[in-house]
C-alpha cells in the first residue's frame, strides 16, 4: 500500500476515533482544488461573503437583494433564515441559478435551543453536568438542522466577572476551568461525533477574544488586560473548544492590546492558527471589519478590509467590505490571491464535510422538520436540565419543599407570564410552547391557583400592590416571582444598576411584612444585587430563564420532585460597586483584614458577594472531611487527592463536589483559589463516599514571570467543598 494511503488512512482513522481538532479531511482535498481551479476571483470573494436576510436583524444593517447576490455568485453564505421550505428556496438559487452551483451556508444563533428553549447558557453552566449540557446542545443541533440550518453562531464561551455586561446570559460565567469544560461540552453537542450528520452543525466558537471583559461593563467597550491575564483566564475556554473540534470561530468587536480583534494578526495567525493549530474557518462578528474605522485604527472601509483579511479573517459577516474592496486590494497588490484562496479553501472544505455538494437539500426534509422540532423527547431533555440549572440560594426553616394542600398565593410580573421564558437570543422558540410558572403549579395540584400580578417588571405603579397583599393575606405561602425581562440582558443590554427593576423589591419586602412564608422565584440573565430580599425572604430560587418547560421545572423544585443540584457559575455581589467580583482573585500586598483599617477593603460594605461561585444549597445537607493529596508523579495523576462525603440529611440529594488549588508562592501573584476539577455525587441520606481526582501536572500550571506556561515547585494548598467559600482543606509540596 501506497505510503500516502497508508498515511490518509491513519490521519482517517484518527478523526473517526477521537473527537479532536478540526482537520479538514484529505479525501475533499482534490475537489476542494478542482473547483478552486474554476472559479473567478469575484466567485471567489462570494465565498468570504455571509448576509443576512431579512427574515430577522441581529445588527444595526439589513441588506437588500440578497437573492441577486446569491445568483451571481457574490455571496455564498447567508445567515438568520431558517425552515426548510425557506432555506430550500434560497439553496435552489445558489445550486441551480449560479456558475458553479456552489451550496450555501445557512448560519443562525442557535444559543440555547432553536424550537425547543433551553436554558440560558448561564442558567445551564449552573447544572454543573456536562452530559446535560451536551445533550442539551445536541437537541438544540438537531433541531436546527431538521430547519434547513447547519451553522450555529454558538457556543459563546465569553469569560465574564461583570454582571453589568448583558451577554453574561449566553456564556458560562466567571470561571475558566468550568467554562473550558462546558465549552468543550457545547461544542462535542453542536457538532456531534462526526460533521456531515443531519443532526449537527458547524460550531462557531465565539466571541474570540476576551469580549467579556469591557471596561465598565458596558458592551462592544474597550479590553484591557496584559498577555498574561488574557491567557491564564480568558483564553482557555476557546482553546478547549478548538482542541473539541469547533470548526468555525468568530472574532469579537472589541479591541485587545488596542488592536480590534477583527484585525487582530496576532491573535488570529499567531495564537489561533499556529499556535493552537485551529484548521477551520475564521468569520468577523457583524459588521465587526466596518467598525473598525470607528475603532479609529484604519481610515476607511477599503483599509479595514486589507487589516481584517492580512489578519487571517476568512468570511466577512454583513459588512460587505469583501465584496466591495478585496479585488481592488488584490489588483493593487495589498491582499494576495494565494491567500484568497486558502480563504476559499477553508470555506469550501467545510462544505464537503456538511456534505452539502453531495446534496445541498439534505438538511430540508420537511418530514424531519416536523416529526423532530418540539417532539416530546426534546421537552422532556429541557426539563431535565431546567431543572438541574436552577439554584437554591436560601431556604430558612425548611421552608421548601412545598407540601400539596397548603394554600398558596402567587404573586409578581413572571408569575404567569409567557413570553419572557425563553429569554434573550431565543432562536426559533415561541413563547405560546412555554408552560408558565402558573400552569406547571396547577397543573401539578390539579387546581387553579390565584394569581395576582401586582406590578411590572419595570414600572413605579404600585396599584396592584393591595391585590397582591390580600391575596398573601388569605394563603399560607407567598410564590413570588419577579426578576428582569428578557430583553434586559443579552446583547447591548448592559445595566448600570443590577437591582431588581422597578417596584418588584418593594413589593417582596411588603410580602415579607406580612409574616407569611415568602419563596422568592428569580427570573433574570444576570447576577442581581438583592441583599434586602436575601435578608428578609424565607427561600429563594434562582431560576434565570429556563425556556420552554420552565414552569414544569421549577414546579418539579418546589414540590421537592426534584432536590436542587445547581451551583452559580458567577458571584452574585452585594452591590454593583463591588464589581468585577470573582471568587478566584489575589492576595494583594494587604489582604482583607476586618480587624484592621489599613487592608484591602470598603468603608461601607464587605468584600464577600452575597452569594459565591459554586454556591447553592440542597434539600438535604453534605459534610466535607479534610482532604488528602499525595504526589504519584503518574503521567495521567500527578498529584491524587481524596476527600470523603457525606449527605448528613434526610433525603438523597446529589452534590458538586468541587476541588480548588492554591499556589502559595510564584514567580508572579496567583489567585487564592483556582477551580481545578469537580465531580457530582448523589448520596442516600447517612451514605458517605470518598470521591477521589487526579490532578495533573498542567493543573498546577500557570504563564510564569517568563511567560512560558509550566509548573514551579513548591507548597500548594489543596481545598474541596460545595462551593468556593465552605473549603476543606490540606498542603502539598511539590
Ligand atoms: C451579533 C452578535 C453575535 C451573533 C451575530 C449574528 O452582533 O454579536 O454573537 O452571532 O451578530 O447574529
Amino acid at each position: 500500500m501506497r505510503t500516502h494511503t497508508l498515511i490518509t488512512l491513519l490521519i482517517l482513522l484518527s478523526q473517526t476515533l477521537f473527537a479532536q481538532k478540526y482537520q479538514p479531511s484529505l479525501q475533499n482535498e482534490k475537489k476542494v482544488n478542482a473547483l478552486l481551479a474554476k472559479m473567478t476571483l469575484d466567485e471567489k470573494i462570494g465565498q468570504l461573503t455571509l448576509y443576512t436576510t431579512d427574515w430577522g436583524s441581529t445588527g444595526p444593517t439589513i441588506r437588500e437583494g440578497y437573492k441577486n447576490d446569491i445568483r451571481s455568485g457574490a455571496c455564498g453564505n447567508l445567515f438568520n433564515s431558517h425552515t426548510t421550505e425557506f432555506v430550500r428556496e434560497l439553496q435552489r438559487v445558489a445550486v441551480e441559478e449560479t456558475r458553479l452551483k456552489i451550496p450555501l451556508l445557512f448560519g443562525f444563533d442557535v444559543i440555547h435551543g432553536y424550537k425547543t428553549i433551553f436554558p440560558i447558557p448561564l442558567g445551564e453552566a449552573s447544572c454543573w453536568d456536562m452530559n446535560a449540557i451536551e445533550l442539551s446542545a445536541h437537541i438544540a443541533a438537531k433541531e436546527a438542522a431538521a430547519a434547513g440550518l447547519n451553522w450555529t453562531f454558538a457556543p459563546m464561551v465569553d469569560v465574564s466577572r461583570d454582571p453589568r455586561w448583558g451577554r453574561v446570559m449566553e456564556g458560562a460565567g466567571e470561571d475558566t476551568y468550568l467554562g473550558a469544560q462546558i465549552a468543550a461540552a457545547r461544542v462535542r453537542g453542536i457538532q456531534g461525533k462526526k460533521l456531515g450528520g443531519t443532526d449537527a452543525l458547524l460550531a462557531c466558537v465565539k466571541h474570540y477574544a476576551a469580549y467579556g471583559a469591557p471596561v465598565a461593563g458596558r458592551d462592544y467597550n474597550t479590553v484591557d488586560m496584559s498577555e498574561r491575564f488574557l491567557r491564564e483566564y480568558y483564553m482557555p475556554p476557546y482553546q478547549a473548544a478548538v482542541e473539541a473540534g469547533a470548526a468555525t470561530v468568530m472574532t469579537s468587536f472589541n479591541d485587545y492590546d488596542g488592536v480590534p480583534a477583527t484585525g487582530n494578526k496576532y491573535l488570529i495567525d499567531n495564537i489561533l492558527r499556529k499556535e493552537w493549530g485551529f484548521k477551520g474557518f475564521v468569520v468577523s462578528d457583524y459588521t465587526g471589519i466596518n467598525e473598525m474605522v470607528n475603532h479609529g485604527v484604519v481610515k476607511d472601509e477599503k483599509e479595514a478590509g486589507e487589516l481584517a483579511f492580512n489578519a487571517g479573517m476568512d468570511m466577512d459577516m454583513q459588512g460587505s467590505i469583501f465584496q466591495r474592496f478585496l479585488k481592488q486590494s488584490v489588483k493593487e497588490g495589498k491582499v494576495r490571491e494565494a491567500d484568497i484562496n486558502l480563504a476559499v479553501k477553508r470555506i469550501l472544505h467545510l462544505k464537503y464535510d456538511l456534505g452539502l455538494f453531495d446534496d445541498p437539500y439534505k438538511f430540508c426534509n420537511a418530514e424531519r422538520e416536523k416529526s423532530t422540532l418540539l417532539s416530546a423527547e426534546n421537552r422532556a431533555a429541557a426539563r431535565d436540565i431546567s431543572r438541574k440549572s436552577i439554584v437554591l440560594l436560601k431556604n430558612d426553616n425548611q421552608t421548601l419543599p412545598l407540601q400539596k394542600g397548603k394554600k398558596v398565593a402567587l404573586i409578581g410580573p413572571l408569575a404567569a407570564n409567557k413570553s419572557e421564558l425563553i429569554g434573550n437570543w431565543n432562536g426559533a422558540g415561541n413563547a405560546n410552547d412555554c408552560v408558565s410558572l402558573r400552569e406547571g403549579l396547577e397543573k401539578y395540584l390539579g387546581t387553579t391557583i390565584n394569581t395576582i400580578e401586582a406590578c411590572q417588571v419595570n414600572s413605579t405603579d404600585k396599584s396592584g400592590f393591595p391585590a397582591a397583599l390580600d391575596a398573601a393575606k388569605n394563603a399560607d405561602v407567598i410564590i413570588v416571582a419577579v426578576g428582569e425581562t428578557a430583553m434586559m440582558s443579552g446583547e447591548a443590554a448592559a445595566r448600570a444598576e443590577i437591582t431588581l427593576p422597578g417596584v418588584q423589591e418593594d413589593l417582596v419586602l411588603q410580602l415579607c411584612q406580612t409574616g407569611k412564608p415568602v419563596v422568592v422565584v428569580l427570573m433574570n440573565g444576570r447576577p442581581l444585587a438583592i441583599p434586602n430580599i436575601a435578608e428578609k425572604a424565607s427561600a429563594i430560587l434562582e431560576t434565570w430563564w429556563l425556556g420552554t418547560e420552565a414552569g414544569n421545572a421549577i414546579t418539579d423544585v418546589l414540590y421537592g420532585e426534584y432536590n436542587p443540584t445547581g451551583k452559580l457559575p458567577m458571584s452574585f455581589p452585594r452591590t454593583v460597586g463591588q464589581v468585577p467580583i470573582y471568587y478566584n482573585h489575589k492576595s494583594t500586598g494587604r489582604p482583607y483584614d476586618p480587624n484592621s483599617k489599613w487592608t484591602s477593603k470598603y468603608i461601607d460594605q464587605l468584600n464577600s458577594p452575597q452569594w459565591p461561585f459554586g454556591f447553592g444549597l440542597s434539600y438535604t445537607t453534605f459534610e466535607f472531611g479534610a482532604p488528602t493529596a499525595k504526589a504519584t508523579l503518574s503521567k495521567d495523576a500527578f498529584v491524587q487527592v481524596s476527600v470523603t462525603v457525606s449527605n448528613t440529611g434526610k433525603r438523597a440529594g446529589t452534590e458538586t463536589v468541587q476541588l480548588y488549588i492554591r499556589d502559595l508562592v510564584g514567580s508572579v501573584t496567583r489567585p487564592v483559589k483556582e477551580l481545578k476539577s469537580f465531580q457530582q455525587v448523589t448520596l442516600q441520606p447517612g451514605e458517605s463516599r470518598v470521591v477521589t481526582f487526579n490532578l495533573s501536572k498542567k493543573d498546577f500550571s500557570f504563564y510564569r514571570k517568563n511567560m512560558r506556561f509550566g509548573m514551579e515547585s513548591g507548597t500548594f494548598e489543596i481545598m474541596t467543598g460545595g462551593d468556593s467559600e465552605r473549603l476543606t482543606r490540606t498542603t502539598i509540596t511539590l
